[in-house]
């Protein structure tokens, strides 16, 4: 039976590989996404046959209860609140690791049955990681879905406070090793769930993404040593590539920003006070088109580059978009999509919401692919993108998003923005690209402002 199972396993962390593998490609992601569900699905099975739980029942109840609510939830969430939904996971990994932890270790310590140090130190490290991602993960949830608004008043104390505690945890599973009391365990258990807390609770909602790909990591690693835990090689395997993966998404997201992970940590972005900052930079200098006037410009434009952001996935005008692209080729033109890595709210959130909308990969470039070639653009059609096309982030050094990479819209021949207002993003600060000289705005919702462009083009 154990050779059955740890065979089982090998297939299973052969099919993880290969799935996350073939997800790093647009193209082959589903196939990817296929691939490490059916290892999961293996892993899931092997483990039931081999398991010699009297509890099977439970098992059965807890699996068809917990992916019942899996996919409810799945099937229900908008598109934009999938990182509120992927904080959740995380943060119940984070609790399921947490418990294991502390139910293996307990009954032994509770009646002073004398516990290998290796196993005191890896039952220590699956309470303290989980509790930090359970906590971690529900404040950036909260945070997410707007249950915590408003400014955080004393940042500065609470990361004083936090570094005193992850210190204070560590301390305490140093002590639970050595001391072997169930005492210790709670008390690191205590310590953890509030330093996950203190963690997440001064950083500012632009950053939280970022966090959330640590969360993730995080999970991952307390995954993996529940495996040391419970002696099982798939969860050590699955557990590390989950921390793995979630820490290269993590940097990746990071450089995409030019931010380094302590800043995002541990510094925050100073937003300005964009109302002041953007009456200033606006004033009498934006200039207001009408769908007609766009579609007047789209008529004698032989090169376009849609540019879209967050807002598209807001307005669900994917695809409208779509549209819009296939009426400006039947015409002639030549239409690409310029892609901005941190565009929107999740990493790859722009790829996805084309992919439904049918669009092929190849239209998609990626920002340093396209930036070069905007001079040659004749319309550049920006639609609920802000601070991925901020020219201050090239060209102020004082801006709060200097270095941030950007996709160069501002040279295209003429920029049409498709916006309702002239709010900032995700940064909070103004973006002079709405008041140069070759940009129109065109305020409107997404979906309903790229409707009427195909209407007006149509028309003409
Ligand atoms: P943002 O800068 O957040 O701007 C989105 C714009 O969409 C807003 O200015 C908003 O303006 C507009 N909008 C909202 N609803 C709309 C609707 N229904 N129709 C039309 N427009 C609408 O978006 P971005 O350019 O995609 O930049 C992403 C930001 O998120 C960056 O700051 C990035 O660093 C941050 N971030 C992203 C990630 C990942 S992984 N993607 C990770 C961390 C941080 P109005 O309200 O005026 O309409």
């Amino acid at each position: 039976m154990d050779t059955f199972v740890q065979l089982g396993y090998l297939v299973s962390a052969a099919l993880f590989i290969l799935g996350l593998k073939r997800l790093s490609r647009p193209r082959t992601a589903v196939q990817g996404n296929m691939l490490g569900s059916t290892g999961m699905l293996v892993a899931v099975i092997v483990t039931l046959i081999g398991t010699e739980a009297a509890g099977i029942g439970i098992i059965i109840a807890g699996v068809i209860l917990g992916g019942t609510i899996g996919v409810l939830l799945a099937t229900r969430v908008a598109m934009t609140g999938m990182p509120q939904l992927v904080a959740l996971f995380n943060g119940f990994g984070g609790i399921a690791s947490l418990l294991v932890g502390a139910a293996t270790l307990y009954p032994d310590l509770a009646e002073g049955v004398e516990l290998e140090a290796t196993d005191l130190a890896t039952g220590a490290l699956t309470i303290g990681i989980g509790a930090i991602t359970f906590t971690g993960s529900l404040v950036a949830f909260a945070k997410l879905q707007e249950l915590l608004t408003g400014d955080i008043t004393q940042p500065a104390a609470l990361r004083a406070a936090n570094i005193g505690l992850v210190a204070m945890s560590a301390a305490l599973g140093v002590l639970l090793v050595v001391m072997s009391g169930s005492i210790w365990m709670w008390l690191l258990a205590l310590a953890a769930l509030a330093a996950g807390i203190t963690l997440v609770l001064p950083i500012g909602g632009a950053d939280m993404p970022v966090v959330i790909a640590l969360l993730n990591s995080f999970s991952g690693v307390a995954a993996s040593t529940t495996g040391f835990v419970l002696g099982n090689s798939l969860l050590i395997i699955a557990g590390a590539l989950v921390g793995a993966s979630g820490l290269v998404l993590t940097l990746i997201m990071c450089r995409a920003m030019n931010r380094s992970l302590g800043n995002v940590l541990f510094g925050a972005i100073d937003a300005v006070a964009a109302g002041a900052d953007g009456d200033r930079i606006y004033d009498g200098k934006v200039t207001s088109a009408s769908a007609d006037d766009v579609a007047m410009m789209l008529d004698t434009a032989a090169k376009v580059a849609i540019i879209p952001g967050y807002g598209m996935a807001v307005a669900q005008a994917q695809h409208a978009v779509r549209d819009l692209t296939r009426a400006l080729e039947g015409q002639g033109k030549e239409v690409v999509f310029a892609i901005h890595p941190v565009a929107g709210r999740m990493p790859g959130h722009m790829n996805v919401l084309l992919a439904e909308a049918e669009i092929p990969y190849e239209q998609l470039k990626e920002m340093e692919h396209i930036n070069p070639s905007f001079g040659q653009v004749d319309v550049a059609i920006v639609i609920g993108a802000n601070d991925v096309v901020n020219p201050d982030a090239r060209d102020d050094p004082d801006s709060p998003i200097a270095g941030m990479p950007i996709l160069d819209a501002d040279r295209a021949r003429t920029v049409v923005v498709i916006k309702r207002s002239l709010s900032p993003g995700f940064a909070g600060v103004p973006n002079p690209l709405f008041a140069l000289d070759n940009t129109m705005m065109l305020f409107g919702d997404g979906k309903a402002a790229v409707e009427e462009i195909i209407t007006a083009l149509a028309d003409l």
